[in-house]
C-alpha cells in the first residue's frame, strides 16, 4: 500500500480520535501491527495562533514512521501558512478533516461543513497540494444531510484537486453514529476514483474486516474497536503478540508514563478505563466502580482487581 510516495507496511491504520488518540495510544497501536497512525484533529488557526495544547498534539514518538498530521479548518488561506510555516514538516501525510459532525466544529464550517461547499473544499484541497510536497488526504463522510449522498462526485473533486488517498466513513453527518452502514458506498467510490480508497466504519473483527475489503478498498481504518482492543491490530494483521488484557493494560499504561504525569494520566486515560473494563468479566460492576475513580491509582485498582 502506497499514498503518494509514502509506503505502508499493511493496510491497517488507526483512525484519527479526538482526545483518544494520543502519542501513547498511537505507540500501542503501532506496536500491535498499525501500519499507519494519525494524530488527532488540529485546528490550522490554533497551530497559527501558536497555541500550546495544540501544539502537544504535534508530538510523535520515536519510530512512528509514517505518520499522519490530520487538520482542519474552513480557509484555505490558513492552510497553506500552516503548511508554509514548516510546523508540520516531521509528518510524512498530510490529511484533511472533511467529516467532523460535532457541533462546534460544523458551526464555525469546518469538517462536514465542508460536504456542503464542494468549492471551498476543492479549494482548501488545491492549496494544500502546491502548499506542500507531501501527499495531501482527506477523510470525509458520505454526506451532511440525512439522506446526502455526494459520495462520488466529492471523491472525483478531491481526487481532481490533487489529493493522494480518500477515507470514507458512510454514514452522513446527520447520521452521526447511528444505523448501519452500506459498505457498497465505499465500493461506488473505489470504481469511480484511481486513488487509494480507504475504507472505514464498524470493522471490528476479521470478519468485518473481510467484509469491508470485499468493497476493493486499498487499506482498512479502524476507530472505536482500538479503544479497549488495541490488539485487534494484532488479530488482523496476524503479528503475534500474545498479552493478556491486564498486560495490555499494563504496556498503555507504561507508555502513557513515558510522556505524561499521573495527573494527566488519569484524565485521559479513564476513557480508555471503561473500555477496557466492557472487554472483563464483571464489566458493569467495574465501569460503576470507575465512575467514581479520581486517580490513577483508583483506576488501576478497579482494573488489576480480582
Ligand atoms: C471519540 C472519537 C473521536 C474522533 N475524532 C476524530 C477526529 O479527530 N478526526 C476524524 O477524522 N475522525 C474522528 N472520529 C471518527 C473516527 O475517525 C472514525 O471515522 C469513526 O469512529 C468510524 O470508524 P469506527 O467505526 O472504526 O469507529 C472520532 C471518533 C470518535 C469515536
Amino acid at each position: 500500500m502506497k499514498i503518494g510516495n509514502i509506503e505502508i507496511e499493511n493496510n491497517l491504520i488507526l483512525a484519527p480520535m479526538a482526545g483518544v488518540t494520543d502519542i501513547a495510544f498511537r505507540e500501542l497501536c503501532k506496536h500491535f501491527g498499525a501500519g499507519l497512525t494519525v494524530t488527532e484533529m488540529v485546528s490550522v488557526k490554533a497551530l497559527l495562533f501558536k497555541n500550546k495544547k495544540t501544539q502537544l498534539l504535534l508530538e510523535t514518538f520515536l519510530g512512528e514512521k509514517p505518520c499522519a498530521v490530520q487538520i482542519f479548518g474552513h480557509c484555505a488561506d490558513d492552510f497553506e501558512r500552516v503548511l508554509k510555516s514548516g510546523v508540520l514538516d516531521k509528518f510524512d501525510i498530510i490529511d484533511i478533516n472533511m467529516g467532523c459532525p460535532a457541533p462546534k466544529i460544523v458551526k464555525n464550517g469546518d469538517g462536514s461543513a465542508l460536504l456542503k461547499n464542494f468549492s471551498l473544499a476543492r479549494e482548501i484541497v488545491e492549496t494544500c497540494v502546491k502548499s506542500t510536497n507531501k501527499p495531501v488526504t482527506v477523510k470525509l463522510r458520505k454526506g451532511f444531510y440525512e439522506n446526502d449522498d455526494v459520495l462520488v462526485l466529492f471523491a472525483k473533486m478531491i481526487e481532481g484537486a490533487g489529493a493522494s488517498a480518500i477515507t470514507i466513513h458512510p454514514r452522513t453527518k446527520s447520521q452521526n453514529y447511528s444505523g448501519k452502514i452500506d459498505i457498497n458506498d465505499i465500493k461506488k467510490v473505489k470504481e469511480s476514483v484511481k486513488i487509494p480508497v480507504i475504507g472505514n466504519g464498524d470493522v471490528v473483527d476479521i470478519k468485518s474486516y473481510e467484509n469491508m475489503l470485499k468493497t476493493g478498498c486499498d487499506s482498512v481504518m479502524i476507530g472505536r474497536r482500538a479503544v479497549g482492543c488495541p490488539e485487534i491490530f494484532s488479530i488482523l494483521s496476524g503479528k503475534n503478540i500474545d498479552l493478556t488484557k491486564t498486560e495490555i493494560i499494563k504496556l498503555h499504561l507504561d507508555i502513557l508514563k513515558k510522556y505524561y504525569d499521573e495527573k494527566f494520566i488519569a484524565k485521559v486515560f479513564i476513557r480508555h478505563a471503561f473500555s477496557y473494563a466492557s472487554f472483563e468479566e464483571g464489566a458493569v460492576e467495574k465501569r460503576k466502580k470507575l465512575a467514581f475513580c479520581k486517580t490513577l491509582s483508583e483506576m488501576e485498582e478497579v482494573l488489576f482487581e480480582k
